[in-house]
């Protein structure tokens, strides 16, 4: 059952408990509607994928209170700090190193060492991250390849009965989602165009004294429609693939393999992990990415992996394991 409640001090108090709780909440922006979950979860967060039946995963944002809580997720370089005084809380999101304390889950981050993190200016919002007092990890509340809620109704038609409740703060003013920025380097680079235009970005920077930004030469590195085949040299080079070579559909290991399982195949090397003993879909998804960093940190340099079924997020699951497994340049 999917609740929806107009905005109060009681619905902020409840969607809060529900976060904590690892359940899905969907809120107003001023640009879109968000699907949030505790972004330090990942069962949460696979929740999210689950729900908007997403073949990929995508890195997720994580949108906190302040600009203050912002920094203590991703580092604050001098042209972060400069777009965050200007901006936030607004429609920019700023894609940072993670910080080495990050709490964040690393299905948020899908994998990488970068984090997205967004100061929403929405009241609805901004009570919801004061409230819960954690990031909260947010795509846009549609099912995956449609179109971007900017009302609660669109929401309830696209997601009623795959989410816990809908925060009612009425329709959202813009309805173009936020503008992505990586703010990591000495040199802004517009990784999606939205809400702020790309002048008013430049204009920022270039009074505190900085070059202009440049578009990626990638669109949007991250979108789903990317081949798993590189198509272009570079063009994987944000994803997070392990150090050691990556073997799939395995199920047995060689001697120098660390195998990760999945249902009825067991895990064996080292560490012995398995993505979910039980077969559950959500349980792998959750563990995917930490399951990956922590079999690369014994320093082995082969890591096979168990087969996972192909249906929900078993597709994600694979596109991902794919990518991890291409041909490295
Ligand atoms: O306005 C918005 O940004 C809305 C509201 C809910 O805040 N959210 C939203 O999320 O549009 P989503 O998931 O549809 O888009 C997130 C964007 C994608 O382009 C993704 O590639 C980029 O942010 N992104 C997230 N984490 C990243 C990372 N670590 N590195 C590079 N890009 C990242
Ligand atoms: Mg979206």
């Amino acid at each position: 059952m999917t609740d929806c409640l107009a905005l109060s001090k009681s619905a902020i108090a409840r969607a809060s408990g529900l976060l904590a709780d690892g359940q899905l909440v969907a809120f107003p922006t001023e640009t879109v509607y968000g699907l949030g979950a505790d972004a330090t979860n990942d069962r949460a967060v696979a929740r999210i994928f689950a729900a908007k039946d997403r073949p990929a995963f995508n890195p997720l944002i994580s949108h906190v209170a302040s600009a203050a809580a912002a920094f203590d997720l991703g580092v604050k370089t001098p042209i972060a700090a400069v777009l965050a005084s200007a901006f936030w809380p607004g429609p920019l999101t700023l894609v940072l190193d993670r910080r080495p304390d990050c709490p964040v889950a690393r299905l948020t981050t899908a994998g990488l060492d970068k984090i997205a993190v967004r100061v929403p200016a929405h009241a609805a919002a901004q009570a919801l991250m004061t409230h819960f007092g954690k990031p909260v990890a947010a795509p846009s509340a549609n099912p995956s390849g449609r179109i971007s809620p900017s009302t609660a109704d669109h929401v309830m038609r696209g997601l009623a009965g795959k989410i816990d409740l809908i925060l009612d703060g009425g329709p959202c003013e813009s309805g173009l989602e936020s503008t992505v920025v990586d703010a990591s380097t000495d040199q802004a680079l517009i990784l999606r165009p939205g809400g702020i235009t790309r002048n008013a970005v430049a204009d920022a920077l270039k009074a505190a004294g900085f070059a202009d930004p440049i578009a990626s030469p990638i669109a949007d590195p991250t979108a789903v429609t990317q081949p798993v085949q590189p198509v272009a040299p570079g063009q994987l080079a944000s994803h997070y693939a392990p150090r050691a070579a990556v073997r799939l559909n395995a199920t047995k290991a060689a001697a120098d393999e660390e195998l990760i399982g999945f249902g009825s195949v067991a895990g064996s090397g080292r560490l012995a992990l398995s993505l979910s003993a039980s077969g559950d879909l959500i349980e792998a998804a959750a563990n995917l990415f930490a399951m990956l960093h922590r079999a690369d940190d014994t320093g082995t340099a082969k890591i096979a992996i168990a087969p996972v079924p192909d249906h929900g997020l078993g597709e994600a699951i694979n596109d991902r394991l794919r990518r991890a497994a291409a041909p490295r340049r």
